[in-house]
């Protein structure tokens, strides 16, 4: 049988519209995708991904990188990253689709320090769309979101996809980071002195934060602050669901948090990847198998989105 995905996929360039800081180390990139890319990506779905190529992106100016990767930043890049996309916007135009993607990324190494230095009207090569997105189940009415660090933009892309596409379906949004400075999104001060996340709220979807040290919202962890919510509210099994993406442990305690609510749950998993089409094996997850033991698969190929009951973590 035909792989639909692997034949879906392909390399082409972007421009690049705008490059801004959002906040400490997370900036946002507006990119428009030329007429393969905008036909590729017509039909993505949030959590699906892509892999830019930064080998020849240069340095910014010294002043810029910050003090603890100045020595890393240097290391050549040989690899392409992947990346997530925090919005996609398809506008129809008599010639093709014009596609125009989002993605929030956060500085951490030589190639997300090259980012930085992305300006208006420059070109990079994009590979993609890899992997299999969040699925939406029929009739779904309440969709429980879980972002944390890293892994919140394709939560932000799932809640402004699901505002377009399903308008009855009822969403809250939970946030979780370490502290306040490392929140992802842009915060501002509510008219009741609460931060307010403006990502969610520009799309109307309450949003709620979590953090470690108890900076900002909730003091400990967003997976404790959804149960306590769920405790309180009656989320159907039959048309409710939880959709999550982050750090391992935070999927972890999500999957644990569905199954004690009977909630289904999508999570979108994190893992190293090197070639993302599956071809060097990098990037093993452990699925339960029906014999009762254990098979892997593949988080670019097969993933990153898994149904949370079928994942065995290491990290819990
Ligand atoms: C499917 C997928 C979607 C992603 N989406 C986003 C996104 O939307 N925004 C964003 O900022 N980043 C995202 N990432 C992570 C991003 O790919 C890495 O941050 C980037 O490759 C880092 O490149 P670098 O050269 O700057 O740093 P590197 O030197 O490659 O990495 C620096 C450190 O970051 C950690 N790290 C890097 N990649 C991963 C990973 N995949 N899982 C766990 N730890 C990692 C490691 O500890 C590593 O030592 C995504 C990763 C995957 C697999
Ligand atoms: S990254 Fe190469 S097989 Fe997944």
């Amino acid at each position: 049988m035909e792989d639909k995905k692997a034949v879906n996929k392909g390399i082409f360039e972007a421009e690049v519209l705008s490059n801004q800081q959002i906040r400490q180390c997370y900036y946002r990139l507006n990119l428009q995708f030329d007429a393969k890319g905008s036909r590729l990506f017509q039909n993505v779905t949030p959590g699906q991904f892509l892999e830019l190529d930064l080998s020849r992106v240069s340095l910014p100016d010294a002043s810029m990188i910050p003090a603890h990767l100045r020595d890393t930043a240097v290391k050549q890049i040989l690899l392409r990253r992947p990346f997530s996309f925090s919005d996609v916007i398809v506008t129809p135009l008599s010639e093709g689709p014009c596609v125009k993607v989002e993605i929030m990324y956060c500085v951490l190494g030589p190639a997300t320090v090259r980012m930085m230095s992305l300006k208006s009207g420059d070109r990079i090569s994009v590979l993609g769309p890899l992997g299999n997105g969040f699925s939406i189940p029929q009739g779904l009415k309440q969709a429980v979101l879980l972002a944390g660090g890293m892994g919140s933009p394709p939560v932000l892309h799932l809640a402004s996809h699901l505002k377009r596409h399903h308008p009855g379906c009822e969403i809250t949004a939970f946030v979780g980071a370490k502290s306040c400075e490392s929140l992802p999104f842009s915060v501002r001060i509510g008219d009741h002195k609460g931060l307010v996340l403006e990502e969610f709220e520009m799309l109307q979807v309450p949003s709620h934060i979590a953090t470690d040290d108890g900076s900002a919202g909730y003091h400990g962890f967003v997976t404790d602050k959804v149960r306590h919510w769920l405790e309180d509210q009656s989320v159907a099994p039959d048309s409710g669901a939880v959709f999550a993406c982050g750090p391992e442990p935070m999927l972890a305690g999500t999957a644990r948090l569905a199954n004690d609510f009977n909630l289904p749950c999508q999570i979108s998993m994190e893992r190293m990847m090197a070639c993302g089409i599956g071809l060097c094996q990098s990037c093993a997850v452990e699925i339960k198998s029906d014999a009762g033991d254990t098979k892997y698969r593949l988080c670019c190929k097969d993933g990153p989105v898994f149904d949370a009951n079928d994942v065995l973590f290491h990290k819990a």
